[in-house]
């Protein structure tokens, strides 16, 4: 699918993505715009726990591989 992380893959958008969108990691971790972030669906508790490794973790923190 059409995910983030994908997207920035395809206009050489620097994000790594380790885990390849299986939820195991948190190198796609992005932060969205408020004005953008209500917008999206709630994380998933797997999500959620992998942002919680993440570095530098914000309120407007998601995985960039889980928005769609
Ligand atoms: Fe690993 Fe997104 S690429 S969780």
């Amino acid at each position: 699918g059409d995910n983030v992380l994908y997207l920035c893959h395809r206009y050489e958008v620097d994000l790594e993505g380790a885990c390849e969108a299986s939820l195991a990691c948190s190198t796609c971790h992005v932060y969205v715009d408020d004005e953008y972030f209500d917008m999206l669906p709630e994380a998933l508790e797997e999500e959620e726990d992998m942002l919680d490794l993440a570095v530098f973790l914000k309120d407007n923190s998601r995985l960039g591989c889980q928005i769609i």
